[in-house]
């Protein structure tokens, strides 16, 4: 009732003040919806009708985050950890999907003042905590030389706002990684604060909750405090490609091509690419493998690791990687009605087991697609309705053209959807059951053998199921 959640909330603040938290803002206060709107990327999670937390606590320090999970357990509310509040389906910052769909009376934890990047230039690795955007990570590996030409750089998505918490928890796929795999395959060790509030390094939460951590996807296993990562080499030169092809199916993939040749809704195409090397190598490596595009020297700009990064983030200078005004902007950008993603797989990707991280698109796949749609604001239910269920028949259109039994899933790409839906029960009251998560979501995420082993690391370092959302991995 709300009187009980007034007691909650209560017990909370008197337990942050008690610990020495100051930094965080209770629901109803002056400030609070500015810090909880601050860094949602799903504007449909912060509509009016969706449940919204007690408090929002933004710890400033390891020890204020390791009091912040005990305080919220103490008060009895849910956790929900977030960094870059990029979730696809608003995880880290809603109750929303699970069997306490809306009910359950939360608090967010939002690691975004936990921002800090040390690379140590020489072993070609940094220690980054959780709550910095990828952006903040590329511009501290990037002025780890002096000469601010970097040569190396991290793994890890374009998009520069995505919090470095969630992403490498899921994986973490970005321009080079068919050169230099992902993220979390480039983690060397971890700092976790668990349910009880402890500090666990790789040693300490031993190697099934350090494999689980590195793809198994975000909020199942604790709060990741900090990363260390593994940096990797760039030449000083790269060059990135973005031709826009519009109306022409030469030079599209197959699947596109069905996709037109149905007359929906896609007449445009952007590539986007980045080579590691020079503008003629770029153009001459680009003309013999991919003529089709007809690649012009006009659309290919040389540049340094960090500027492509900055490039293909769609920013327009290196130093918007690390400011957050930058989130703003991306905000208001304009994006298209419909459109599908490929992201290529494969590369230095498929060197890996399966089963070497939880994330098991390795060998075999070609691509992730990505299916997305937009509105503005101002559009109406039966507009934003239809839009939605374009993109669900979108999905189902393409079930014929990829991959089966069953049809994978990248669980950075969360979709709720992915539970079955049944009309009188909703979408989510199964998903409690390991059976059912197993064979919906798990095995699309993770393969059955990954999920299963997700499933006893879980069982191991959170037995209370103190971090749960709707799809965070069920105890045994
Ligand atoms: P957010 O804070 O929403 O967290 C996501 C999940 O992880 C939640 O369940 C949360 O509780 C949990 N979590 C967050 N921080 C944690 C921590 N420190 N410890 C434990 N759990 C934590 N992906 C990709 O691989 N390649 C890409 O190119 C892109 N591009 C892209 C563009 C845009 C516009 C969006 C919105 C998303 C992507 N993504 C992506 C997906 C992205 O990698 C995914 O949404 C990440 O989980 C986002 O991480 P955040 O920290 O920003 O999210």
């Amino acid at each position: 009732s709300p009187r009980d959640n007034g007691v909650r909330a209560r017990s909370l603040s008197t337990c942050l003040l008690a610990s020495g938290v100051r930094n965080f803002s209770m629901a109803g206060s002056p400030g609070y919806a500015t810090i909880f709107d601050f860094s949602i990327q799903n504007l449909r999670f912060a509509a009016p009708g969706i449940r919204k937390p007690e408090a929002v606590v933004l710890p400033t320090s390891r020890r204020g985050l390791q009091r912040a999970v005990l305080c919220a357990r103490s008060a009895s509310l849910a956790i929900r950890v977030r960094s870059g509040g990029h979730s696809y389906e608003g995880q880290s910052y809603t109750v929303s999907g699970g069997v306490l769909d809306g009910k359950a009376p939360f608090v967010v934890i939002d690691l975004m003042n936990l921002n800090k990047v040390r690379v140590h230039a020489a072993s070609a690795t940094a220690w980054a905590e959780s709550g910095a955007t990828l952006g903040e990570v590329y511009h501290a590996v990037a002025h780890s030389s002096p000469s601010n030409r970097s040569s190396l750089a991290l793994t890890a998505a374009s998009c520069s706002t995505i919090g470095l918490g969630g992403h490498i928890s899921g994986g973490g796929f970005g321009p080079v990684s068919r050169k230099f795999m992902l993220a979390a395959d480039n983690v060397l060790d971890a700092l976790l604060v668990d349910a009880v509030g402890r500090v666990l390094d790789r040693r300490a939460m031993g190697e099934d909750v350090f494999w689980a951590i590195r793809g198994g996807g975000g909020g199942s296993w604790g709060v990741v405090y900090a990363w260390k990562l593994r940096l990797v080499p760039v030449p000083d030169t790269v060059t990135v490609f973005t031709p826009r092809r519009e109306g022409s199916v030469d030079a599209m993939a197959g699947l596109v091509y069905r996709w037109q040749f149905e007359d929906r809704d896609l007449r445009n195409v952007a590539f986007t690419g980045l080579v590691l090397g020079p503008k003629e190598m770029a153009m001459s490596v680009l003309n013999e493998r991919f003529p089709e595009l007809g690649l012009a020297e006009a659309e290919v700009s040389e540049m340094s690791w960090v500027e492509s990064a900055a490039r293909l983030a769609g920013l327009s200078s290196v130093d918007e990687l690390h400011q957050q005004a930058a989130i703003l902007r991306y905000l208001s950008d304009g994006p298209p009605a419909g459109y599908v993603t490929m992201d290529p797989y494969g590369g230095a990707m498929a060197r890996l087991s399966a089963t070497a991280t939880p994330f098991p698109h390795r060998a075999g796949n070609l691509y992730a697609l990505q299916y997305g749609v937009t509105w503005d604001s101002d559009a109406g239910e039966a507009s934003v309705s239809a839009r939605i269920q374009w993109l669900r028949s979108l999905y189902a259109y393409m079930t014929p053209h990829v991959s089966s039994n069953p049809r994978a899933a990248y669980v950075n790409y969360i979709d709720i959807d992915l539970m079955g839906f049944d009309e009188s029960l909703g979408p989510v009251r199964l998903a409690s059951s390991v059976s059912h998560a197993r064979a919906t979501w798990g095995a699309a995420y993770f393969t059955v053998e990954n999920f299963d082993r997700l499933v006893r690391a879980k069982t191991r370092i959170d037995p209370a199921n103190v971090f749960y959302n709707a799809q965070s991995i069920p105890l045994h």
